[in-house]
């Protein structure tokens, strides 16, 4: 970690009130956040019982995952392991309506934590309309209906918890899905998940509410974080899509704005911004989400993230966090799970509910009142 002052030791104290964060996160989103090893747990065993009782899919020449927001990222981590362990493209769709390719040996799985995401919805009636074979992830709603219309497989997960608070419930039986229709290798499949779950709960102990600030790093990160614009940068490939999920839950957990990137593109246009943020704003911060075996894997990647922090040390304060934990999975897992930590938080340092989300639930409104589906 590249260390900087910091100047909110003040406002870090909240984070330590216990009252005070019962007050702040009146719908329990902490409480979510520190019950997810659980929440992996019961997906697996659901995932488990779903493909005991419908056999694996055929094996498809392409696979296609859509989706939107929390429901859409366990997609994107899912095509990022694929493209390490396994032999089939896979790519995240989210639109309404699905890729020209798509067709009768395309496996479509739409992931909608509600079933009620209208986009969602319209590309799974597309993918009938193809032909493609589909499965579908959610806790109900219309999609869970569609499904049973259809006789597809539906993998029924609880709900009631917001759909970004559903990672484990929708990331896992997508990868149960895609690995047992693609071989995926030991260190990307379903028992990577089991033997990692034990680093979670020591996660979850390490960066709970009752842990203060100077012995917890999520806290410990937040509260630098705390009033400024984060920028989460990872290497293609998982870190990448961390970033975006990092990025993701701190619009949505603590409604500021955040931007995420990849290395290497990052190196070939927006690398530029950074000539003049500082007359832009003052308050960036560079969040480089790293895993120790990019210096064995993507040296190159090491060489480039060295260079970048030079160009942008005028400009802003800069963090690195390096993954944890002896396997792929659990680094994987672990550092999506700081992100979480970290957002909520965030949240109650800024004073907002985390739970809340009504810029979103307004537009999902509006665009019932209309007719049509949009395809
Ligand atoms: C809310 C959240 C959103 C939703 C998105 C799609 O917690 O994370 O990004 O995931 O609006 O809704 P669902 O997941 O119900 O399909």
């Amino acid at each position: 970690m590249i260390h900087h002052a910091n100047p909110h030791a003040n406002v870090a104290q909240v984070l330590d009130n216990l009252d005070a964060i019962r007050v702040l996160d009146p719908h329990g989103m902490l409480d979510l956040t520190e019950r997810f090893p659980d929440q992996c747990r019961d997906a697996l065993q659901i995932s488990r019982d779903f493909l005991a009782a419908q056999g694996a899919p055929a094996r498809p020449s392409s696979i296609i995952i859509t989706g939107l927001g929390g429901s859409a990222i366990g997609g994107d981590l899912v095509r990022a392991l694929v493209e390490i362990g396994g032999d089939v493209p896979v790519i995240v769709n989210r639109d309404y309506r699905l890729p020209g390719f798509a067709g009768p040996n395309t496996l479509v799985i739409a992931s909608s934590y509600s079933g009620n995401t209208e986009e969602t919805v319209s590309a799974y009636e597309h993918a009938r309309d193809l032909g493609c074979p589909r499965i579908c992830i959610t806790s109900g709603g219309e999609l869970a209906r569609h499904a049973a219309r259809d006789g597809v497989p539906c993998c029924i997960v609880p709900g009631g918890r917001p759909p970004r608070a559903s990672t484990g419930y929708l990331f896992i039986p997508t990868l149960a899905v895609v690995a047992a229709s693609v071989d995926l290798g030991a260190q990307c499949g379903l028992n990577a998940v089991d033997a990692s779950l034990g680093h979670l709960d020591e996660l979850a102990a390490e960066w709970r509410r009752e842990n203060p600030v100077s012995d917890n790093p999520a806290k410990e990160l937040a509260v630098a974080l705390h009033g400024r614009i984060p920028i989460f940068y990872g290497a293609q490939g998982w870190t990448s899509v961390l970033a975006l999920r990092w990025k993701g839950q701190f619009n949505e957990n603590a409604k500021v704005h955040a931007f995420a990137n990849a290395l290497p593109e990052q190196n070939h246009n927006e690398i530029l911004g950074w000539t003049r943020a500082s007359q832009q704003s003052s308050i960036w911060s560079v969040v480089y989400l790293r895993d120790p075996q990019e210096t064995e894997d993507q040296p190159r990647i090491a060489r480039r993230i060295a260079v970048l922090q030079a160009v942008i040390a005028s400009s802003a304060e800069q963090h690195e966090v390096w993954a944890a934990g002896d396997s792929l999975m659990e680094r994987l897992l672990g550092t999506l799970y700081y992100g979480d930590f970290v957002s909520v938080y965030a949240a109650l340092l800024a004073g907002v509910d985390p739970t809340d989300i009504a810029g979103i639930d307004l537009l999902k409104g509006e665009m019932a009142n209309l007719n049509g589906n949009g395809r």
